[in-house]
């Protein structure tokens, strides 16, 4: 991980963001004794297995492992990397991060601004033109589709004459340079050097960040031409990944549930029928960190796409996406093929609340889609849904949960519940098997291999270093038996700083030591600290792990000379006198331990 800013800044940043209070923004948490308990917001579960010590500033999951610091969680729980958690609690706690700490990174940040401003000034002028004479056709379209001036103004929606550059030429004029024009994605180059508007007699859609930012544009043909939708690029300001349309307005709505849909048309429609808890993906699959940001504004998330096969097949991925980033989902289907916007200007928004109310959960609705795919007049059909509702059941791990789903299964589909409890014991129960587990053959030599016996030491090298943070007094005893080639390579980096650190009299604590960590590293540094680490007496724990070390690598190199005086090992040859003297001491070494 490449840290830009100086450590004692990352520090300053994590001292001032208290892990409580940041978590308790995203978890629930309650007290229990010297820890703090909540739902983990890294894997779906109904009891409280996720803790924060507060003394400590660090959190561990004892369901999933996931453990850190404030940035650890961060970065987890935003889909951040280092940097941009850093940026994050920087801001958090109000703390100025030094510019021109990187050119690079100063420039990025000059241009993002500069293609927010770009943003702004093109939504205005789109805006602009659809309420002028100019933009007479885009009204048109809109007054045909029933979107009402209220909403073209929460929403801004805009229009773009048929213009080639007409977007460029009114930007330049306002002072922005070619280069963050084309950033903004908004400008395209042609072949000659030239510019021209990437949209063109289309309705513009403006998308708004949370903070309601523009930070890219769909466009909206006005006939049946091809594409439909013409979007903004990635650009330095624009992550599909990371947004949904018209966020920035459901999280304020007042529900715990969000509904999400496919398309703008759909997002407008709704909210302009009241039902402003909706956003869209806008076309695209779901992803990981639109479902986290939405599970960070919503109890209960309701996917309701398109009733068309691809709209199905997105909501089948959709579905288990957010069942397994643990949100709590429904979907919503709406009736005839139609789309939501279809839908609730058709039947108003009575109707598609009693959708809502009928939205179902992921099992029943798993279910209904096996039913609608298997013919299940013949027997064949009846014994085939049998085995594949039961695999759906099996997901289901609360008991309760499932004899419900069993029952009511039961009775809609004429299924006895004895067969259907049967199929799903059979697939519950765990495959006992008597066979020892076959270690495949990798080509390598045994005793290069970084086996179990090397994970043991590097494990308990991370022991010795944790308690080192945890008690830095306790150095002073070890400090000439250590330097930074007395541990394994994996882990030098760490140790590397600790020594520094205890060398130079300035002391380090855990949540520190993990500022230096990677989220899968820190899950297990977090681990040992927690579990393995709460002794009466630090020094004798450190003079502990320090004896089982030396004697673990005692051990192993009294191995290897076995080894090769037996002749089992011919990679290495040495010279048995000088082997034999060595073994003696090591058998002498292992005494006075
Ligand atoms: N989309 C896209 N490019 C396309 C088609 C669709 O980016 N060529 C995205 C748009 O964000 C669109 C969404 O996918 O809003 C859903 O597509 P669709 O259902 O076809 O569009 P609607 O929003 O329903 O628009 P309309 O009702 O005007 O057809
Ligand atoms: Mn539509």
């Amino acid at each position: 991980m490449s840290i830009h800013y100086a450590e004692e800044i990352i520090e300053e940043i994590r001292v001032s963001n208290d892990i409580v209070d940041v978590i308790s923004e995203y978890v629930k948490l309650d007290r229990k004794g010297q820890y703090m308990f909540g739902l983990c917001p890294f894997h779906k579960e109904k009891t409280p297995s996720f803790s924060v010590t507060p003394s400590r500033q660090m959190f561990h999951c004892y369901g999933c492992g996931k453990g850190g610091n404030v940035f650890h969680f961060v970065m987890g729980v935003e889909n951040l990397d280092f940097l941009e958690s850093v940026r994050l609690l920087a801001d958090r706690a109000r703390i100025q991060l030094p510019e021109g700490e990187g050119e690079e990174e100063k420039k990025r940040i000059i241009l993002k601004q500069e293609v927010l401003k770009i943003n702004v000034e093109a939504a205005r002028y789109f805006h602009n033109i659809l309420n002028s004479k100019t933009g007479d056709k885009g009204k048109d379209y809109l007054i045909n589709r029933k979107i009402s001036d209220n909403s073209i103004r929460k929403f801004g929606i805009g229009y773009s004459t048929e213009d080639w550059d007409g977007l460029y030429k009114y930007l330049s004029s306002k002072g922005f340079d070619d280069v963050s024009l084309k950033e903004s994605g908004l400008i395209i180059p042609n072949k000659s050097g030239s510019y021209f508007d990437r949209f063109r007699a289309r309705v513009i859609f403006p998308i708004f960040d949370l903070r309601g930012n523009v930070i890219g544009f769909g466009g909206r043909v006005l006939d049946n031409s091809l594409p439909k939708y013409m979007n903004s690029p990635e650009t330095c300001v624009y992550n599909k990944g990371k947004s949904l349309y018209a966020l920035n307005y459901a999280k304020n709505s007042g529900d715990k549930r969000i509904i999400i849909v496919e398309g703008y048309m759909d997002v407008i429609s709704l909210h302009q029928s009241g039902i402003i808890n909706t956003v869209a993906s806008l076309g695209t699959a779901l992803t990981e960190g639109q479902g986290r940001i939405l599970k960070k504004y919503a109890e209960e998330i309701i996917i309701s796409y398109d009733a068309d096969t691809a709209g199905q097949a997105a909501t089948m991925k959709g579905l288990d996406l957010l069942n397994e980033i643990g949100c709590n989902v429904k979907v919503l289907s709406i009736p005839e093929g139609k789309d939501p916007d279809e839908f609730v200007k058709k039947n108003g928004p009575q109707a598609f609340y009693k959708l809502l109310e009928n939205s179902q959960s992921l099992i029943e609705y798993k279910i209904r889609v096996l039913k609608n795919e298997i013919d299940m007049e013949s027997t064949e059909g009846k014994i085939k849904f049998l085995n594949k509702t039961a695999d759906v059941l099996t997901k289901v791990d609360n008991r309760l949960e499932r004899e419900m789903y069993i029952k009511k299964l039961a009775n809609d589909y004429e299924i006895s519940e004895e067969a259907i409890f049967s199929e799903v014991l059979k697939r519950t129960r765990p495959k006992t098997s008597f066979k020892k587990p076959v270690i495949e053959h990798t080509g390598f030599k045994a005793n290069k291999l970084p086996g179990k016996e090397d994970s043991k030491l590097i494990h308990l090298e991370k022991m010795l270093l944790v308690f080192l943070s945890v008690d830095n007094s306790a150095y002073k005893f070890i400090k000439d038996k250590l330097s930074i080639e007395y541990f394994n390579n994996e882990n030098r980096s760490i140790a590397q700083i600790v020594l520094d650190r205890l060398d130079n009299n300035k002391g380090i604590v855990p949540a520190e030591l993990l500022n230096a960590i990677g989220n899968d590293e820190a899950n297990e540094y977090v681990r040992i600290i927690q579990e393995e680490c709460n002794c009466e007496d630090n020094k004798k724990a450190i003079l502990d792990i320090y004896r089982k070390i030396q004697l673990f690598k005692l051990e192993k190199r009294q191995k290897e000379i076995l080894d090769i005086l037996s002749g089992n090992n011919n990679d290495v040859e040495g010279d048995v006198e000088r082997l034999k003297d060595e073994l003696k001491s090591i058998l002498i070494m292992k005494k006075s331990i």
